[in-house]
């Protein structure tokens, strides 16, 4: 369970939507008020079928906004105010409605409008039927807002009061507490990184052979773009190229999507000078030498016969540049023997560090969640980690990549 000690003096602003979750966030009012933090409430129309504002009112202590066009609440705090006079924006239960207004950018009530016109970080908790939840429409919405810094909790798996079974259950409320608490704890923690450039290159790339065909690996992006957020969640200003993946853009990076390694490497090279640079991408070692420039045909004459030539190292590219960062790590995706074949690399390609992760066919790393790693140093000296999924490991090879800064900076 995460620390509720910090949520003592926030001040949550917490937008209700019209969702049979509803009843639920009068509890979650009152453990959020229990452990010191203030809640303000907006109600929307259809809110407001689900739990009465007389409710909501007696456990936040406070009026419930409901109206963008009562005088009397704008007279009382205007839509701006409301939206900036707390630390965080909760949106619970978030319907599929919301969410989307959300990402249209839509203030067609209180509640969007507060949501656009604030200026502080939102986390949303998705509660609908399983069906509105898996439409690419909900998923195309919440990647949209992902990308844009906005954070969910949830939905849970389970029956549903609609009676299927599935994910589009709200979170319950002390998970909801839970994620609130680890937001301001990850605001609050200090930023090691600050002030310090990073690259980041994540995911395959696409080698074409024609138009509509390419040469492609089995890399998810998974733990490339799980670096890049973890290096700007401890303050880098962090520059990630990614392959083509279908992960939505890490919060707080800013990132060049490419298909080919030429693409990747001119894109790495434009993003120089950086203090440290990670190259977590799968590139493709090899790509079609005459790349066809028009869908290839069957012509009776059997399969054609595709002649490869080799791609550029990027990241033998950048270690050996005048533009050098202090600090280049890459990886090394081994099927056996996989310290020393990733020691021989780190030497070959002229790296800092190189992790190297086993991703013979059953580790499942390739598209998995979980990574077992080894960090091999320039002295040759060999950590091994446990097996972690990847967005703990991304967070260990940050801190150590901030420690190391530190150490030679000073
Ligand atoms: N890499 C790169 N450009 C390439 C190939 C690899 O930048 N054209 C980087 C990867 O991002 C990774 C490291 O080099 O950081 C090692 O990648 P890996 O696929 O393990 O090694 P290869 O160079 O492909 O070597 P081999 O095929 O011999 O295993």
């Amino acid at each position: 369970m995460s620390d509720h000690s910090i949520l003592s003096g926030k001040r949550v602003l917490l937008i209700i939507a019209g969702g049979i979750a509803a009843y639920k966030c009068l509890d979650l009012i009152r453990r959020l008020r229990e452990r010191g933090c203030a809640v303000r409430a907006i109600l929307t129309r259809a809110g407001a079928q689900f739990v009465t504002p007389l409710s909501v009112q007696a456990l936040t202590g406070d009026t419930v906004y409901q109206d963008l066009w009562s005088l009397t609440d704008e007279s009382e705090m205007g839509h701006i105010q409301l939206s900036r006079a707390a630390d965080l924006l909760v949106v619970a239960p978030a319907t599929a409605n919301i969410l989307a207004r959300m990402a249209a950018g839509m203030a067609d009530d209180l509640a969007t409008t507060a949501l656009l016109a604030t200026d502080k970080p939102i986390l949303v908790a998705p509660a609908m039927n399983v069906r509105m939840w898996l439409n690419p429409a909900t998923q195309a919405n919440m990647a949209l807002l992902a990308s844009r810094g906005v954070t969910s909790v949830g939905p849970n798996d389970g029956e549903m009061a609609c009676n299927e079974y599935g994910p589009g259950r709200m979170a319950e409320p002390m998970e909801i507490i839970d994620a609130i608490a680890d937001h301001f704890t990850a605001r609050e923690a200090p930023k090691p990184l600050a002030g310090t450039r990073a690259l980041v290159t994540s995911g395959p790339t696409h080698e074409p052979i024609d138009p509509v065909r390419y040469i492609a690996n089995r890399s998810s992006g998974k733990q490339g773009h799980a670096i890049a957020a973890a290096l700007a969640r401890l303050g880098a200003d962090v520059t990630l190229v990614s392959g083509p993946t279908r992960l939505p853009d890490p919060p707080g990076c800013t990132v060049t999507h490419i298909e080919s390694a030429r693409d990747m490497l001119a894109a790495c090279e434009a993003a120089l000078p950086v203090d440290v640079a990670v190259f977590a991408a799968a590139v493709a070692d090899w790509r079609v030498k005459d790349a066809a420039e028009r869908k290839l045909k069957k012509d009776g004459g059997g399969p054609p016969t595709l002649e490869l030539c080799e791609n550029p190292d990027i990241l033998a590219t950048v270690s050996k540049s005048a533009r050098r960062p202090t600090l280049v790590v890459g990886f090394a995706a081994e099927t056996g023997n996989v310290v020393a074949y990733a020691e021989a690399k780190r030497a070959r390609k002229g790296c800092d560090w190189i992790v190297a992760n086993d991703v013979s066919l059953g580790t499942q790393t390739f598209g998995g969640d979980a990574n077992t790693v080894h960090l091999i140093r320039s002295d040759g000296a060999v950590e091994d980690w446990p097996t972690l999924d990847k967005d703990a490991v991304a967070d260990r090879l940050a801190h150590t990549i901030a420690d190391h800064l530190k150490g030679t900076a000073s």
